[in-house]
């Protein structure tokens, strides 16, 4: 295979290069990646000199340059991670979420169909399903209906559209994986997690929305890269639903288990102003993914939330040039 992954220098993009070229020392990887803030080479250290791996620095709004990738690299499937991925910063400014996830899919959708890719696999999100009642047993699957809440998960929700759309206009062949909050290495500290794990490591609180009660499917990075890759070593053409949890966490309850992790009481917790629209509750029915592709979670989320901490005690290197810029954002937002 040789491989266009998109958005590579981000927090999933990343780990999925070092996931695929150790796992498959034939494939050819070329990471086309615009850097923005959220784009970081660091993260690829441990790959930067493995001759399967290629950095192309680009736009996916930019057709002519991803054309002449495509072409120059002899691509023949496509991985679509690149993406603005910040709720709070498309409240601040939607028009950016708009130009990449909705327009620069559809640049490379169309650059996909004129060379004949042999399969498109794009990288979403469970938050294109709007919000589940707290409490409930309801959870999201294949079926559920697109409710987008927040400009990013509308902008996610158009772009799942149009790949849709161009597997049954053009058949294109295309798959589209939904999936839940992700946690693990090299995630900009401007995240929930991230920005809990490395306040605590700073000496400062964690930064509570609202009450605090609001569920999410956590999902450790490395579970989201084999479900990928499951999905690419698969004939089927399809949408997976990819999850990590089985039973309902709300952020209090994870911030209480980083508390444990670091010996500190719940006085480490400040609540800050909610995010307007804020969705109450995500949870994931990954069973077709189960069914279909023989994949499921590997990570327990508390042995690899500890060592998830550990990572980012360890590589403080990496995320302390980037903590400063992501606080600024919040001082915007008043959630500091
Ligand atoms: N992080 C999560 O928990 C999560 C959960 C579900 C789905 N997703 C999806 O997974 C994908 C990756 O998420 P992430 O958390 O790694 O994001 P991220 O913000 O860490 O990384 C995004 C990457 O895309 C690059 N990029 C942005 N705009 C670009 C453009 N116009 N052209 C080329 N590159 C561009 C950035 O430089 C960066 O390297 C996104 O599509 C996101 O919607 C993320």
């Amino acid at each position: 295979m040789n491989i266009l992954i998109t958005g590579g220098a981000g927090f999933i993009g990343s780990n999925f290069i070092s996931y695929i070229l150790n796992k498959y020392p034939k494939y050819k990887v070329v990471n086309y990646d615009k850097l923005t803030y959220a784009g970081n080479l660091d993260n690829l250290r441990d790959v930067e000199l493995n001759s399967n791996y290629r950095f192309v620095k680009g736009d996916i709004v930019d057709s002519k340059r991803v054309n002449e990738v495509i072409k120059t690299f002899g691509i023949t499937h496509i991985v679509n991670f690149a993406a603005e991925s910040h709720v709070d910063r498309s409240i601040l400014g939607p028009q950016v979420f708009i130009d990449t996830n909705v327009v620069g899919t559809q640049v490379l959708l169309d650059a996909a169909l004129k060379h004949g890719i042999k399969h498109f696999h794009h990288v979403s999100t469970d938050e294109v399903f709007g919000s589940l009642p707290l409490d409930s047993e309801e959870k999201f699957n294949e079926d559920t209906r697109y409710d987008p809440r927040s400009p990013y998960s509308a902008s996610k929700a158009a772009s799942d559209h149009l790949v849709r759309a161009y597997s049954e206009t053009y058949g294109l062949p295309v798959s589209i994986t939904n999936t839940a909050n992700n946690f693990g290495p090299y995630q900009n500290p401007e995240k929930f997690l991230s920005r809990a794990i490395t306040n605590l490591i700073d000496g400062k609180k964690i930064p509570m929305y609202g009450d605090g009660k609001y569920v999410r499917d956590w999902l450790y990075v490395e579970d989201h890269c084999s479900a990928i890759d499951a999905v690419l070593q698969n004939k089927k053409k399809t949408t997976y639903l990819i999850g990590g949890l089985t039973n309902d966490i709300n952020n209090l309850e994870v911030a209480q288990k980083l508390l444990e992790i670091f010996g500190k009481d719940e006085s480490w917790i400040k609540f800050v102003k909610d995010r307007p629209g804020h969705d109450r509750r995500y949870a994931i029915d990954w069973s077709k993914a189960k069914k279909e592709l023989g994949w499921k979670p590997k990570h327990n989320f508390d042995t690899w939330l500890v060592r998830t901490v550990k990572w980012y005690k360890d590589n403080e290197w990496w995320w302390r040039p980037l903590k400063e810029e992501s606080e600024k954002l919040y001082e915007k937002t008043g959630q500091k």
